[in-house]
C-alpha cells in the first residue's frame, strides 16, 4: 500500500466510528451518526476536522486492543450561515460516546480555539459519561472540559443540543453552556440513569421519566428547547446563532431592513377590558416585531413569563414578558430563575433587552418562602440591574409592588420606560390597598361593603394608571398601544452606542 492509500484508508476507518454495525444500530433507533448531525449543522462541504486519528491510550481491562479512530467524538470547524462555528459530535458507536482522556483532549482543543479566535462552539452530546475503564484521567478529561468551559463563559456562545443518553459528566457541561436542546423521546439527561437510581433509592423510573426532554423543559427547566427530532433541534441551533454575535466584542447580525408605516392598530385590541381578565402576551409581541422573527425560549417553563429572541427594524433583541395568561403573570421562584438567566445572556453578548410589563406581583405563600422567593426573586432584580445592555420597558397593564422595581424600571437602570394608557402602576391592587388604608373608615361605616367599593375606587382613580409615575419621570411617556413598535425602533436605534459601565471589581455575587 503506498502513501497515499494508507490515509485514504485510514480516513475511511475513521468514518466509520465504532463500524457499520455499531452505525446501523444507531439509525435503526431512529439517531443519526455523530458525522451525519455535523453534515445537516454546517453548510455543505465547509466542515474541517480536527483529530481524526487520535487513539486512545487505556491499556487496562484489554482496552489496548479496542482501538476506534477518532476515540467517540469528532471535532472541528465550518460555518453555519458562513459565519465559522467550531463543532464537536459524540459518537454514541464507540463505548457509547464516553469520555476517555483523548476525548477530553479533543474537545479542549476546540474550545480552546474557538476561544481564541473568538467563535461559538456547538455540542453535540450523546455520551454515557466519563469512560469507565480509564478511572480518573476520564474524571480529569471532563473536569479539563467544565473549567473551559467557565473560562468561554461570556466571552463566547456555547449551545449544546443533546441527541442521545447522556449521563455523569456529560450532563454537567451542557449545563454550564449557555442553551440546551434535547429530542423528544431519544435523549435523556441524569446525573445517574434509572438503574443506579434503583439500587440507592429504590426508586423505579423510566429514563423518559427520570430525564427525557419533557421532563427537563417543562419541570426542571435544564432544557430550554425540547425538539420533536434530530433535524429540527439542529435547525433550532441554526437559528439561535442567527441572533447571537459570534463573542461578546461584537454586535449580533443585522438584517436589512426597509422602515415603513410602523403603526400596528391591532395591538389597541388586546388588553381586556376587565383589568383582571387574562390575555395572551404573546400577542403584544408578535404585534410589535419583526414578521414571525420572534423565538421562543423555555417555552414549557415557568410559563408565567415569556422570554425569548425578536428582531426589530433587523437588530436582534431579547425580549422578558409577563404572562397574564398563566398565574396572571405573577412572579415566582421559576419565572425569576428563568427570566434572570435570560437576561444575563444579553447582556453577556450585546444583546438589546425589551421587557413588557403586566404582573400582578410576587406570588406570596409557604411554598414559595420555604423554597426562597426572596433569593430567587433577587436574581432577577440583580440581572436587569447589572444589565448595561440597551434597555427598554412598555408597562400594558399592572406593574404592582416590588414586581414594578424588578422588572426593569427606570430606577435600575432602564433606558426608556413607555407605559399604555391602561397601565395601573401602584403599591398593590386598589382592593387590597384600600382594605388596609381605610380599615377604620370602611368598619365605622353603616354599609361597609359599599364603602370599601367606594374607597377602592378612590384608590384606583388616583394610582391605578400611568400618569402619576409620567409625573415623575419613573415613565418617560405614555403611549398608544399603535405607537409602540414606532417608539422602540427609534428608542433602540437612540441607544445603539449606549456607554454604560459597571464601577470596577473581580466579579458581583449574585444571589445564587
Ligand atoms: C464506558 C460505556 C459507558 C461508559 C456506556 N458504555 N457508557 N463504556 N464508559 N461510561 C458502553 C456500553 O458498555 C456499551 O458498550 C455501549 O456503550 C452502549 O451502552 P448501552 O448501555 O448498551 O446503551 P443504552 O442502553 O442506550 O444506555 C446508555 C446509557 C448507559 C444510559 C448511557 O450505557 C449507562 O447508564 N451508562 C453509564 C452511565 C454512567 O453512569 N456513566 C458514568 C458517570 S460518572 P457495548 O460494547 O456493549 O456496545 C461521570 C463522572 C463525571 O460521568 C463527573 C461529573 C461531575
Amino acid at each position: 500500500m503506498n502513501k497515499r492509500e494508507q490515509l485514504n484508508q485510514l480516513r475511511e476507518e475513521a468514518s466509520l466510528g465504532g463500524g457499520k454495525e455499531r452505525i446501523e444500530s444507531q439509525h435503526k433507533k431512529g439517531k443519526l451518526t455523530a458525522r451525519e448531525r455535523i453534515n445537516l449543522l454546517l453548510d455543505q462541504g465547509s466542515f474541517e476536522e480536527v483529530g481524526a486519528f487520535v487513539k486512545h491510550r487505556s491499556r487496562d481491562f484489554g482496552m489496548e486492543k479496542q482501538q476506534f479512530l477518532g476515540d467517540g467524538v469528532v471535532t472541528g470547524y465550518g460555518t453555519v450561515n458562513g459565519r465559522l462555528t467550531y463543532v464537536f459530535s459524540q459518537d454514541f458507536t464507540v463505548f457509547g460516546g464516553s469520555l476517555s482522556e483523548t476525548h477530553a483532549e479533543k474537545i479542549v482543543k476546540i474550545m480552546e480555539m474557538a476561544l481564541k479566535n473568538g467563535a461559538p462552539v456547538i455540542g453535540l452530546n450523546d455520551s454515557g459519561g466519563a469512560r469507565i475503564q480509564e478511572g480518573v484521567v476520564s474524571l480529569g478529561g471532563y473536569a479539563d472540559i467544565f473549567y473551559r468551559n467557565v473560562q468561554s463563559s461570556g466571552v463566547i456562545p456555547q449551545l449544546s443540543a443533546i441527541m442521545g443518553p447522556c449521563a455523569g459528566g456529560a450532563v454537567y457541561s451542557p449545563a454550564m453552556t449557555d442553551f440546551i436542546l434535547m429530542v423528544e423521546k431519544s435523549s435523556y439527561m441524569f446525573v445517574t440513569g434509572p438503574n443506579v437510581v434503583k439500587t440507592v433509592t429504590h426508586e423505579e423510573v423510566s429514563s423518559e421519566e427520570l430525564g427525557g426532554a419533557s421532563v427537563h423543559s417543562s419541570k426542571s427547566g435544564v432544557s430550554h428547547f425540547s425538539c420533536e427530532n434530530e433535524v429540527e433541534a439542529i435547525n433550532q441551533v441554526k437559528a439561535l446563532l442567527s441572533y447571537m454575535p459570534q463573542n461578546c466584542e461584537e454586535k449580533a447580525p443585522r438584517i436589512a431592513y426597509e422602515g415603513g408605516d410602523e403603526s400596528r392598530p391591532a395591538l389597541n385590541d388586546i388588553i381586556p377590558d376587565n383589568p383582571n381578565q387574562p390575555y395572551d402576551i404573546r400577542q403584544v409581541i408578535d404585534g410589535i416585531v419583526d414578521g414571525d422573527s420572534f423565538l421562543e425560549v423555555h417555552k414549557n417553563f415557568a410559563e408565567n413569563i415569556v422570554v425569548g429572541f425578536a428582531r426589530l427594524a433587523g437588530r436582534s433583541i431579547g425580549i422578558v414578558a409577563n404572562q397574564p395568561a398563566f398565574l396572571a403573570g405573577v412572579l415566582d421562584i421559576h419565572s425569576s430563575t428563568k427570566a434572570a438567566r435570560f437576561v444575563r445572556f444579553c447582556d453577556c453578548f450585546n444583546i438589546p433587552l425589551l421587557v413588557l410589563e403586566d404582573v400582578p406581583g410576587f406570588l406570596p405563600g409557604t411554598d414559595q418562602e420555604w423554597n426562597a422567593i426572596i433569593t430567587n426573586g433577587a436574581k432577577l432584580l440583580y440581572a436587569f440591574s447589572e444589565a448595561t445592555v440597551p434597555r427598554i420597558t412598555v408597562i400594558t397593564r399592572k406593574a404592582y409592588g416590588g414586581a414594578y422595581d424588578v422588572m426593569n424600571s427606570k430606577h435600575i437602570g432602564a433606558d426608556l420606560n413607555f407605559a399604555w394608557p391602561t397601565a395601573e402602576i401602584a403599591v398593590m391592587g386598589a382592593k387590597g390597598a384600600a382594605e388596609i388604608i381605610f380599615k377604620r373608615e370602611i368598619q365605622a361605616a353603616s354599609n361597609q361593603e359599599e364603602a370599601l367599593k367606594e374607597k377602592e375606587a378612590e384608590y384606583g382613580e388616583l394610582f391605578a394608571n400611568p400618569y402619576r409615575a409620567a409625573e415623575r419621570g419613573f415613565v418617560d411617556e405614555v403611549i398608544h398601544p399603535e405607537e409602540t413598535r414606532h417608539k422602540l425602533i427609534r428608542g433602540f436605534a437612540m441607544l445603539e452606542n449606549k456607554v454604560a459601565n459597571m464601577p470596577r471589581k473581580k466579579h458581583g455575587n449574585i444571589p445564587l
